[in-house]
């Protein structure tokens, strides 16, 4: 029989958005029971590997009125405006709040927190801890959290199900990886806190666990996926690995490089004015792969690549300020950077979409959460500054977590033994996947396809004929997908099931992508759509919702939250 675990609120995911929400919840009510449920222990969590900063105003020269202005524009006029407002309010509190759990935030001479220059914002306003900034923030929330009893933590544990009774979230269906058992954890509110989806390209800065868990357990559950079509390309990634290389090396003065040598964001108009590589992610990545198209990139064995100059930066800075990017440019890219420029391409890197949110968090399916990149709570729209996500999962994680607990004040735990059928009904599903070889189709190939339908329909530039292609493929790849061999009859440690039922989720997100970015016949922020070249405010300035439903998935849209600033074209 299945266990049966009981507590208030469950939380699945244990990067900064999941601890911070946590942290939140358990100090909203210290008497109230947290499980803490994730694919992998929480210092492995991607979190981890974000480098350059994260975005609050700290500077005398700075204002919340500023930062909203750059995030609105930033996001193409996508942006929920009171969202982007309540998320600029609070972020000065978050980030000093880690400061006194214990972040190490860099410093001036002055004794002051140091702040450095991102992409699309008008002033320093990125707090960062050299170039290893998630590492830090995710100790500190990390640590912080074991100060409390009442978080209890599943750690290796994959959710496969939301467990849902009269219309009601009431918990979750566990694998706990080790042992290969089911577990029914249940909470009268639930928190997906589980990351992005990049691994449904094939070549991402993502680590290997972002395959889109909490967007499918949604989905699945009736919930739509928000403003999917918008996938955020970094431009300064290693070719071949796609390992990040920091924003943070243009915020301190990096420059990029064409095969001529030439600083081509300067020469050539861009739209980016003065900003250079200060620009905005969206367009520095659109002028990368124009460079190459015009025959200006340079030849690698991973396809054409440009380069990221830092040489001028000197040895102290780079050490102070880049040793993360120096040890990656050995180690990875076999340059030193302080002698040699880094090559890099544009690689997928985040999902502006996601589970669709209110301003709190809260989704369709009453007692269900989202927070940080999982949700489009709608605070990033058609495209993301750079270094808002680390703030935002800390903005929208805490406020998750004391709604989530003030949900779980009022709302009945359901029937225990009919949610114990479920989490069973479901362990027979896994049983039925392990060890299953008959059949025709291998996880890897099923995977491959999927990321090669993606990285040709739904790249830096789409367009209609090669986007339709990618929903056909994907829709196909799908059917295939239902019928996969796996080899591995264990339960301990079966990898293979684990990476069976990503394959599903990611393949659940991936057409939402797809059909999300057909539906959206103009280009705003991300989605650059070679056929309709300009922004269309008279017929797009909405945002895109995909629901599943049995027949197939549904494609609707929502009103955007305007404010404070009327849209107007983006230039910098
Ligand atoms: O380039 C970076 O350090 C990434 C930051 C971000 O995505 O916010």
């Amino acid at each position: 029989m299945v266990e049966v675990h009981q507590h208030d609120v469950v939380i699945v995911g244990g990067g900064a958005a999941g601890l911070r929400a946590a942290i939140a919840a358990v100090e909203a009510d210290p008497n109230a029971s947290i499980a803490l449920v994730s694919k992998v222990y929480p210092m492995r969590s991607h979190t981890v590997s974000a480098e350059g900063g994260a975005a609050a105003v700290a500077r005398p020269d700075d204002t919340l009125e500023m930062h909203g202005y750059d995030t609105v524009k930033g996001s193409d006029f996508l942006g929920d405006q009171d969202v982007i407002q309540y998320f600029v309010e609070q972020a000065p509190k978050e980030l000093t709040l880690l400061e006194h759990w214990g972040c190490p935030w860099s410093r001036n001479d002055d004794g002051s927190v140091a702040t450095r220059a991102f992409g699309g914002m008008t002033t320093k306003r990125t707090w960062f801890a050299a170039d290893k900034v998630g590492f830090h923030m995710l100790h500190t929330l990390f640590q912080h959290s074991m100060r409390f009893d009442g978080i209890v933590r599943f750690d290796e544990f994959f959710v496969t199900k939301l467990l849902v009774e009269d219309g009601a979230v009431r918990g979750v269906a566990a694998l706990e990886i080790r042992t290969g058992e089911m577990k029914a954890i249940l909470g009268r509110a639930v928190i997906l806190a589980t990351g992005g989806a990049g691994k449904c390209f094939p070549f991402t800065t993502n680590g290997n666990i972002k395959t889109g868990d909490g967007m499918s357990l949604a989905y699945r559950a009736g919930v739509p996926l928000k403003d999917m079509e918008f996938v955020q390309y970094h431009p300064t990634g290693l070719p071949g690995t796609g390992i990040l290389i920091t924003e943070a090396t243009r915020g301190e003065g990096g420059y990029l490089r064409n095969a001529d040598g030439e600083r081509f964001l300067v020469e050539r108009d861009y739209g980016l004015g003065t900003k250079a590589e200060l620009g905005p992610r969206d367009m520095i990545s659109r002028a990368i792969y124009q460079e190459v198209q015009a025959g200006r990139g340079i030849k690698g064995p991973y396809g054409d690549f440009v380069h990221l100059d830092l040489t001028h930066l000197g040895e102290e800075k780079i050490n102070s300020r880049l040793p993360f990017v120096r040890e990656l440019g050995k180690t990875y890219a076999g340059v030193d950077p302080v002698h040699e420029p880094i090559p890099i391409r544009p690689v997928v890197h985040y999902m502006m979409g996601g589970v669709d949110t209110d301003i709190e968090g809260a989704t369709l399916l009453p007692g269900l959460y989202a927070a940080g990149e999982v949700a489009a709570v709608s605070m990033n729209g058609a495209n993301r500054l750079g270094s808002n996500s680390l703030t935002e999962c800390l903005v929208f994680g805490a406020k998750a977590g004391e709604k989530a607990v003030e949900f779980a004040r009022h709302a009945s735990a359901g029937s225990e033994g009919r949610l114990r059928a479920q989490a069973e009904e479901e362990a027979g599903r896994i049983d039925g996947l392990r060890g299953k070889k008959k059949g025709g189709e291998r996880i890897a190939q099923v995977r491959r396809e999927m990321t090669e339908a993606m990285e040709e329909g739904c790249g830096v530039y789409r367009e209609q004929s090669s986007m339709h292609q990618a929903c056909r493929d994907l829709a196909q790849l799908k059917g295939r997908a239902a019928d996969l061999v796996l080899s591995d009859e264990s339960k301990v440690f079966n990898t293979e099931v684990l990476t069976a039922l990503e394959l599903h989720n990611m393949l659940d997100v991936a057409e939402s992508v797809a059909l999300a970015a057909a539906a959206r016949k103009e280009s705003r922020g991300a989605h650059a759509c070679s056929d309709f070249p300009t922004r269309n405010d008279q017929e797009y300035l909405h945002h895109s919702l995909v629901w599943f439903e049995p027949g197939g998935p549904r494609v609707d849209r929502k009103d955007v939250t305007l404010g404070t600033w009327e849209p107007e074209e983006r230039k910098y």
